[in-house]
């Protein structure tokens, strides 16, 4: 090959490497067996040739990394995710290395893991089973496993880009929930959908569904019965949900968190799950991945998984195949410097 593509780790399916090696590209998979490479396991790998990477949202990609690339005569880096938190944009523009990440392919999967930690956590499904298993049950009672009906409550989501528009989509269309939303842009195609679906609802004489956007996040926390959040991860959003935040939101409501870790300041949610045994929490992020803050495992109201939101065979296909055309296209059009899909 006349280029050297190195991915960080091994993606599914084959149809990625296949779009490097047409395109005349040598292609490298570390096979390193620890689970987080870190900033000299990544510079080894880079060498001293290496036209473009594949990495991974557990990389630290600064000014380290990149200087390292660019010397190896690197254009391209794509991040294997939607989210680029980890990747420093800035650096990697100045050393001339275009950047790419995975959207759209992980929306769907995304937002039905927001949804199904939903469900989960509204009727404590993951209790129950603990409860099952553990050789418990000895009989159905008016009172076993209470927990919430979703339809016709409100779904809060903070964030309505395309995965958290999704997840809210999903909301309404599935359980005929009432939506409240906080985003700083307007999210048109999601409000005309839940206006026509209303009207469906109503023409079938049916209660329709409502959707309002808030002027503030403050509102969504105060008014939403479960509250979902899809930001990206920044400076802005770093501990968004704090101690105040959590005590503005209903005794019973249900947080998801199918973002980043950082979004939650986890200290602050573990006490309030302590605090407030009927409200429910739903994560696959953490602030400190891949531990959880002391206490969090032992809480029956929270379901914690481990960073599975895009974890279907389709989409993580789709991502490798799209990070691999994310480097393709830096290769060869190198006029490009500065791109993030
Ligand atoms: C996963 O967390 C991603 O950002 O793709
Ligand atoms: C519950 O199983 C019922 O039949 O109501």
């Amino acid at each position: 090959g006349k280029y050297r593509v190195v991915s960080t780790k091994s993606m599914p399916g084959t149809r990625w490497i296949n779009l490097l090696v047409q395109q005349d590209c040598r292609v490298e998979i570390c096979t390193e067996k620890k689970t987080i490479l870190s900033v000299e396991d990544i510079i080894a790998l880079i060498g001293t040739k290496c036209d473009g990477v594949i990495g991974q949202l557990t990389e630290d990609w600064g000014e380290t990394l990149f200087s390292a690339l660019s010397k190896a005569g690197g254009k391209a880096f794509s991040n294997m995710a939607v989210g680029y938190n980890n990747v420093d944009v800035e650096a990697a523009t100045k050393y001339g290395v275009a950047v790419g990440n995975t959207p759209g392919v992980l929306t769907e999967t995304t937002a039905e893991l927001a949804a199904s930690l939903s469900l989960a956590a509204s009727r404590r499904i993951v209790e129950a089973d603990g409860f099952m298993r553990a050789g418990l049950y000895d009989g159905w009672l008016p009172h076993l496993f209470v927990g919430n009906l979703l339809k016709g409550q409100t779904v809060g989501v903070i964030g309505a880009g395309r995965i958290g528009s999704a997840y809210a989509r999903m909301m309404i269309e599935g359980f005929k929930m009432n939506l409240i939303y906080f985003d700083l842009y307007q999210a048109t195609r999601l409000e005309k959908f839940v206006t026509a679906y209303g009207q469906f609802l109503k023409a079938s004489g049916e209660e329709p569904v409502t959707w309002r956007r808030a002027s503030s996040m403050d509102e969504v926390l105060q008014q939403a019965d479960v509250i979902s959040l899809h930001p990206i991860l920044d400076k802005t959003t770093y501990h968004l949900i704090n101690k105040e935040r959590l005590s503005k939101m209903k005794k019973e409501a249900i947080l998801i968190n199918c973002s980043r870790g950082p979004v939650v300041d986890e200290e602050a949610l573990v006490e309030h799950l302590k605090q407030n045994p009927m409200f429910r929490v739903g994560l696959d992020v953490f602030e400190d991945e891949p531990y959880m803050k002391p206490g969090l495992a032992d809480m029956k109201n929270a379901i914690v998984v481990p960073h599975i939101a895009s974890a279907s065979k389709w989409t993580r296909e789709g991502m490798a195949t799209l990070a691999a055309l994310n480097v393709l296209v830096c290769i060869f059009y190198t006029h490009i410097t500065h791109f993030v899909c």
